[in-house]
């Protein structure tokens, strides 16, 4: 699991967070990019940094539940009652913004997103940080904008480098794609982003429906159809086509990712292989991982076979999805 954490450099964190300064922080889904939420100018360095466009709202990351009511307002039922069933872990809540809320933390949109991760040193970090006015930061993933997001702290350090002012390395994520995000801010809750917790995890907690956000839906940047994107090309193949597929691009060099048993029998232009994991929670975990490395060999072209297409498998489906579509 996590390492044990270390005290001394959970200081520095907060001493650089409460600095105006940038820290990527490990949380059970991927590393964020924080910045103390409260600091306008603290804040508009995420986005020089990761290269994002400024209307792209962050998630504000805090300590506890009671942080709800310093950043949201006019908080309907359902969102207690998901943050107590899913808190801390990955969820994060769309609501209404309150005062204290900057527009330059939510793109100039009128809802906060709001979530309470579960990684032990994060939480540690957010414990200390919050004070008595629930302080929180805001964090998107620490990855230049479109580029796969990291699950180490190396893979932070390799794209960000010295852009950020202390990287805080507490190992590698548990969950390995981001949260799942619900709406709460129009009158039905509606996932936004597939993660960890399930479709079938909300119903379960709220005895509704949790359908997806219709096209109108408020801006979130992993909505953006090519995301998460490595640089090679990479194309998603069923299992039944992955053999044949491998054999008509004999002249590229490929690296593939597929089930165990196909692996040994693909052709010399296969110059890198590694099997698919076969649960979805050990699939998402390392999913990014696998991309980087898979990116690494710098390949002709990454082929990936297709995943069950059943709703525990929705959040990894998503993904490849993303990181497989044409870059606009
Ligand atoms: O697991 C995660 O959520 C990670 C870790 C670091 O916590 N964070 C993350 O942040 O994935 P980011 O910025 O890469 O993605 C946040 C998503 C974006 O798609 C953003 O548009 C959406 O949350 N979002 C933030 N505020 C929103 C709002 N007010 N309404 C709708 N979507 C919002
Ligand atoms: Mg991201």
């Amino acid at each position: 699991m996590y390492p044990t954490i270390q005290s001394d450099a959970i200081d520095r964190a907060v001493d650089t967070l409460n600095e105006g300064g940038l820290v990527a922080i490990p949380t059970e889904t991927v590393y964020g990019l924080a910045a103390d939420a409260d600091n306008e100018e603290a804040v508009l360095k995420i986005f020089a940094v990761k290269g994002r466009p400024t209307n792209h709202p962050l998630i504000v990351h805090v300590a506890d539940i009671e942080a709800i009511d310093a950043w949201a307002k006019d908080v309907p039922e359902t969102a207690y009652r998901l943050a107590r069933a899913f808190w801390p872990g990955p969820l994060t809540l769309v609501l209404p913004r309150a005062e204290r809320c900057g527009t330059f933390v939510t793109g100039g949109q009128d809802s906060v997103a709001i979530r309470c991760p579960s990684h032990p040193w994060i939480r540690e970090l957010l414990t200390r940080f919050a004070g008595t006015t629930h302080r929180g930061v805001t964090a998107p993933s620490a990855n230049t904008f479109g580029q796969i997001s990291p699950t180490c702290a190396r893979h932070v350090a390799d794209d960000l480098g010295d852009k950020v002012d202390f990287i805080l390395d507490g190992g590698a994520c548990d969950v390995g794609v981001e949260s799942t995000i619900v709406n709460l801010s129009g009158e039905h809750p509606e996932i936004l982003r597939h993660g960890a917790v399930t479709r079938a995890m909300l119903e379960a907690v709220l005895q509704m429906p949790v359908p997806d956000a219709g096209s109108n839906a408020p801006r979130a940047s992993g909505r953006l159809k090519s995301h998460y994107a490595p640089n090679t090309k990479l194309e998603l193949v069923s299992q039944e086509r992955l053999t044949a597929r491998c054999q008509e691009l004999a002249d590229s060099r490929l690296a593939v990712m597929g089930s165990h048993g196909i692996l040994p029998d693909l052709g010399v232009n296969v110059v890198f292989r590694t099997p698919s994991p076969e649960t979805p929670e050990a699939y998402a975990r390392v999913l990014y991982a696998r991309l980087h490395e898979l990116d690494d060999i710098q390949a002709d072209r990454i082929l990936i076979e297709l995943p069950p297409e059943t709703p525990e498998w929705a959040a990894v489906n998503d993904r490849l999805g993303r990181a497989a579509a044409d870059k606009a």
